[in-house]
C-alpha cells in the first residue's frame, strides 16, 4: 500500500457510498475522514486541516453548496470536489463557479476519481507554493553570493556547511548587518529540505498580539480582524525550514507554545482547539546575547537550548577588514547591473578598510550603493563615500574612539554625536538607525528629539 498520507474529508448522506470511497482512498494511502451530512462536514471542517473534500451535492440540512460557501470563506486551500447525480449537473456547474476544484457524476470509476483527486492535489500544492513564493519573493533580494575570504568568516562558512545537511535547529547570532540572514539561506540551500519551502518571520517587526497568529495561524472568529480561517507560517513550512529572524523579540507570553512545537511538531491556531502537526527545521537568528536576556528573565532558558543546538557566531566587518575590498566590488557589480562597472580609487579602498563599520556589511552596502550612484565617472573617490568626516579628515584609525574622550566630555556629548553619526551614515533611516544602534525605534525618535538631531541638507 501506498502511504500518501494526505487528509480527505468525503461527505455523503448513502451509507454505502461514503463507505466505499473510505474503503478506496484507504487501500490508496490516503487518511480519510468521514461523514454523513453538511453540518459534520463543516463541523470537521472547523476543527481540522484537509487537502481534499468530496462533497455530495444533495444532502439533508445543509447540503454540498453551503458546505462549498462555508470552505470559500475558511479554507483556502482545501480543494473541493463535488460528487452529483446526473440530475444536478447544472448545480455542479454552479459548485465550479463557487471554487469547487470539479466535479464527478455518480456512478463514477475508481479510476476517474483517483485522477480528479490527484490533480486536485496538485493544485493544492501549487496554491501553498504560491503562498510560499510571496514570502520568498519579499524576503530575497537579488542575489545571494557569499563574499569573503577571511577566516574568521571561512570558519563559519565552513560549519555551516557541515550542518546544512541536518535536521538539528541552528542559532545565528552577531551583530546587525553581518549576513545574519544570508547564512540561513545557504543552510537552507544546503540542506535536504533545500525543494521543500523555506519561511521567513521576522519576530521584530510584527506586533506581539499578532505573532501567534502569524507562526500558528488562526480560526475565523478567533478576534475581531479574524474575518477567516488563515493557515500559520508553521502550517505553510511543513516540511521544510522556518527562519525566525530576531528571535530574541518573541514575548514570553508566546515562548511556551514556540517550545512545544519545537519539542513535539505540535501547535493549535489561535481560537481553535485541535492539536495540529507540522514538521520544520527551524533557524533563529539574533543580533541579542540571548544568555543575558535569559539572566533579565526575559527569555526562557529551555527555549534558548532547543533554539541553539548548533550555534554560529558571525564575525563582525571590523573583525575582517581583509574582505572589504572585495565586497565593495561586489556591492557596486551588484548594484550597476547593466550599466558601466565603476571601480574604486586606492583612497577610497583605503577609507573603506580605516572605518569601523559599526553597521557591518550592510552598512558598507549602503554607502557603497550610494556612492556608486552619486559619484560621477567611472571610479568612486574617497569624497564620494560620504564616510563620517573624522574618518575622511584624520587619515588615522578610527578605532580609538572619540578623541575628546581624553578631554572628559559629558557621556552625552558623546551619545548625541554617535546617534548623528550613524544617522547620517545610513541617509537617517531610522530603521536601520536603530538596528545598527541596537536601540528601539521609538528610543531612537526620543533621543532624536532630546538632542534635537537635524537631518543635514546636503
Ligand atoms: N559575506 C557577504 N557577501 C555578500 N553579501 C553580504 C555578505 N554578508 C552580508 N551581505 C549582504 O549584506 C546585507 C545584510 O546582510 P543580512 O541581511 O544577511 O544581515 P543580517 O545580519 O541579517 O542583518 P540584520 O541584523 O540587519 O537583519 C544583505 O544585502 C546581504 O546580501
Ligand atoms: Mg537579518
Amino acid at each position: 500500500m501506498k502511504v500518501k498520507g494526505e487528509h480527505i474529508l468525503i461527505s455523503d448522506d448513502e451509507i454505502g457510498l461514503r463507505e466505499s470511497l473510505h474503503d478506496l482512498l484507504t487501500m490508496e494511502g490516503y487518511n480519510v475522514t468521514v461523514t454523513a451530512n453538511g453540518i459534520e462536514a463543516i463541523n470537521k471542517l472547523q476543527a481540522e486541516q484537509f487537502d481534499i473534500a468530496l462533497l455530495d451535492i444533495k444532502m439533508p440540512k445543509i447540503d454540498g453548496i453551503e458546505v462549498l460557501r462555508y470552505m470559500q470563506q475558511n479554507c483556502p486551500f482545501t480543494q473541493p470536489i463535488m460528487l452529483t447525480g446526473i440530475v444536478d449537473v447544472k448545480l455542479a456547474v454552479e459548485a465550479i463557479r463557487l471554487g469547487a476544484y470539479d466535479y464527478i457524476t455518480k456512478p463514477y470509476s475508481s479510476d476517474d476519481l483517483l485522477k480528479v483527486i490527484s490533480r486536485a492535489l496538485e493544485r493544492k500544492n501549487l496554491l501553498m507554493q504560491n503562498e510560499v513564493m510571496k514570502t520568498e519573493l519579499q524576503r530575497l533580494s537579488g542575489t545571494s553570493e557569499i563574499i569573503g575570504d577571511a577566516s574568521s568568516f571561512k570558519k563559519v562558512l565552513r560549519l555551516a556547511a557541515k550542518i546544512a545537511p541536518t535536521e538539528s535547529s541552528v542559532m545565528i547570532c552577531g551583530h546587525s548587518g553581518t549576513g545574519k540572514e544570508l547564512i540561513a539561506n545557504f543552510i537552507y540551500k544546503n540542506s535536504l529540505r533545500a525543494e521543500q519551502p523555506f519561511v521567513a518571520l521576522n519576530c521584530a517587526s510584527i506586533p506581539d498580539s499578532l505573532i501567534e497568529s502569524e507562526l500558528f495561524g488562526h480560526e475565523k472568529g478567533a478576534f475581531t480582524d479574524a474575518v477567516r480561517q488563515k493557515q500559520g507560517l508553521v502550517e505553510i513550512a511543513n516540511g521544510g525550514t522556518l527562519f525566525l529572524d530576531e528571535v530574541g523579540d518573541i514575548s514570553l507570553s508566546i515562548q511556551p507554545k514556540l517550545l512545544r512545537f519545537i519539542q513535539e511538531g505540535e501547535y493549535r491556531r489561535v481560537g481553535g482547539n485541535t492539536v495540529l502537526h507540522s514538521d520544520v527545521r527551524i533557524i533563529s537568528a539574533t543580533n541579542k546575547r540571548l544568555e543575558n536576556e535569559v539572566t533579565a528573565g526575559k527569555f526562557r532558558e529551555d527555549l534558548l537550548y532547543r533554539l541553539n543546538v548548533i550555534t554560529i557566531d558571525l564575525p563582525s566587518l571590523k573583525e575582517r577588514k581583509e574582505d572589504i575590498p572585495k565586497l565593495a566590488q561586489w556591492f557596486i557589480q551588484k548594484k550597476m547591473k547593466t550599466r558601466v562597472k565603476k571601480t574604486l580609487s586606492s583612497e577610497a579602498i583605503d577609507m573603506l578598510t580605516r572605518y569601523d563599520w559599526p553597521g557591518n556589511v550592510r552598512e558598507l552596502e549602503n554607502v557603497i550603493e550610494r556612492a556608486a550612484i552619486l559619484s560621477h565617472g567611472d571610479v568612486i573617490e574617497a569624497k564620494d563615500l560620504a564616510l563620517p568626516s573624522r574618518v575622511l579628515s584624520m587619515g588615522g584609525s578610527s578605532d580609538d574612539g572619540d578623541s575628546r574622550v581624553g578631554k572628559l566630555v559629558p557621556m552625552k556629548d558623546v551619545e548625541r554625536e554617535h546617534y548623528l553619526k550613524v544617522l547620517n551614515t545610513l541617509n537617517w533611516n531610522k530603521s536601520q538607525a536603530a538596528k545598527v544602534l541596537g536601540v528601539s525605534l521609538k528610543t531612537l525618535y526620543t533621543k532624536i528629539q532630546q538632542y534635537q538631531l537635524k537631518e543635514r541638507t546636503a
